[in-house]
């Protein structure tokens, strides 16, 4: 029997594997340990906090006793390592907020599970969730293989590759069961509206103007956050121990394109004259150390196990506006407070 520790579960991607992986394996018991930071909301769970199968701990990763302790009660078998600081620009205002979460948190989630799991490592699976920003930026051509050498530019980019090689170097070193996958950039329902697309939602259901860094013709690879659960359920049930997997949209957009697809669907689902959303596109002063292009080679997963995305972009994005139009509470309650003090910062005289 399974008691999974997912961590980082009230955050974006987190709810969505949470809600996975209780609603599909009622047989497991699903812990979700969060520190609910500014970026982790139990808003995001509400349909599940009742299941039987469902356990909340609120708990800070670094805090090795606090993890130890849940360790103890639930009896976890495995581990979901999602928590982490999870915003390029944050990182470049605050880097060490970067290292002491994603490194050092991860290290001592390494720690514990060392510890805890000593007796039969084969027994037990510690399955960390990176990114694709880890391999660092790509030209026009080629994509990031399993294989690409890491290169990462921003300290949240830096923090992961970090987390990264430690999390493979406890299987090189102590035999621990590990997977790292690396996805690409996310979106969905419960994105956080500081990332591109919700961000540029939000935007637009205000009337406030769209930021666009730099040029606009930065390109990410856009896969659907369902889509990424899907991926980590299976790797999590048929990864092999020691493996990287890549995971990707096949989608490639760049960010001005992007936002001028967002404006032509929000003004169909506004109601307004085509053409109105895309007025309030503004070009700002762009990010430092910006990678100019992501784009994920996922064969390995595709080949290995028949993975791929399961909606178009078109689709997905429709979904997911659907989604911010009709949950306008849930968007009103993660943009007060701290994060009008954000966004104030991030972006006046930009
Ligand atoms: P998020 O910022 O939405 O959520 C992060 C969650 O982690 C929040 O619930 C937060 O409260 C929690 N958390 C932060 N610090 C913590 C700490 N010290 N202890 C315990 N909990 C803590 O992030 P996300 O976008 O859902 O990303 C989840 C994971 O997936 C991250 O590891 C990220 O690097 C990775 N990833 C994200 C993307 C993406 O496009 N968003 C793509 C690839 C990989
Ligand atoms: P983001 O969602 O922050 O993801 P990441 O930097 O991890 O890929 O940004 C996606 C792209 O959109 C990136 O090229 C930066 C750009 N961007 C803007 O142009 N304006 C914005 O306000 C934000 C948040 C991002």
């Amino acid at each position: 029997m399974k008691k999974i520790l997912i961590t980082g579960g009230a955050g974006f991607i987190g709810s969505h594997v949470v809600r996975r992986f209780v609603n599909r394996y009622p047989q497991y018991s699903i812990i979700n340990a969060d520190a609910l930071t500014y970026a982790g909301n139990l808003e995001n769970l509400i349909d599940i906090e009742d299941k039987p199968n469902y356990f909340f701990e609120k708990a800070d990763i670094k805090d090795k006793d606090a993890i130890s302790t849940i360790f103890d009660k639930h009896g976890v078998t495995d581990i979901i390592h999602l928590a982490a600081e999870s915003h390029v620009d944050r990182s470049i205002l605050s880097p060490l907020d970067f290292v002491y979460t994603n490194v050092i948190g991860t290290v001592t989630m390494l720690e514990v599970a060392k510890e805890k799991w000593k007796n039969d490592y084969n027994g037990h699976l510690f399955y960390h969730i990176s990114t694709d920003e880890v391999f660092g930026a790509l030209g026009s051509e080629g994509f990031f293989t399993e294989d690409t050498r890491y290169d990462p530019h921003s300290p949240y980019s830096a923090s992961k590759a970090s987390s990264d090689h430690f999390v493979r170097a406890y299987f090189d070193t102590y035999g621990i069961q590990t997977i790292v996958s690396n996805c690409s950039n996310n979106y969905g329902p419960n994105h956080f509206p500081e990332k591109l697309i919700p961000l540029m939602i939000n935007n637009l259901i205000n009337n406030k103007p769209l930021p666009v860094y730099g040029d606009g013709k930065y390109t990410r690879d856009w896969l659907y956050v369902k889509d990424h659960a899907i991926a980590i359920d299976l790797l999590f049930h048929q990864g092999k121990a020691g493996e990287t997997y890549n995971i990707g949209g096949f989608n490639e957009w760049k960010n001005i394109d992007l936002v001028m697809l967002l404006c032509k669907q929000m003004d169909k689902k506004l109601g307004h004259k085509p053409g109105t959303s895309k007025q309030l596109i503004t070009y700002v002063k762009d990010r430092p150390g910006h990678d100019r292009r992501y784009a994920i080679d996922a064969s390995k997963i595709n080949s290995r196990f028949g993975w791929k995305p399961s909606v178009t972009f078109e689709e997905g994005l429709s979904e997911t506006i659907d989604w911010f139009l009709t949950n306008k509470t849930w968007l009103s309650h993660v943009t007060s407070g701290e994060y009008t003090s954000y966004y104030d910062h991030q972006y006046e005289n930009r």
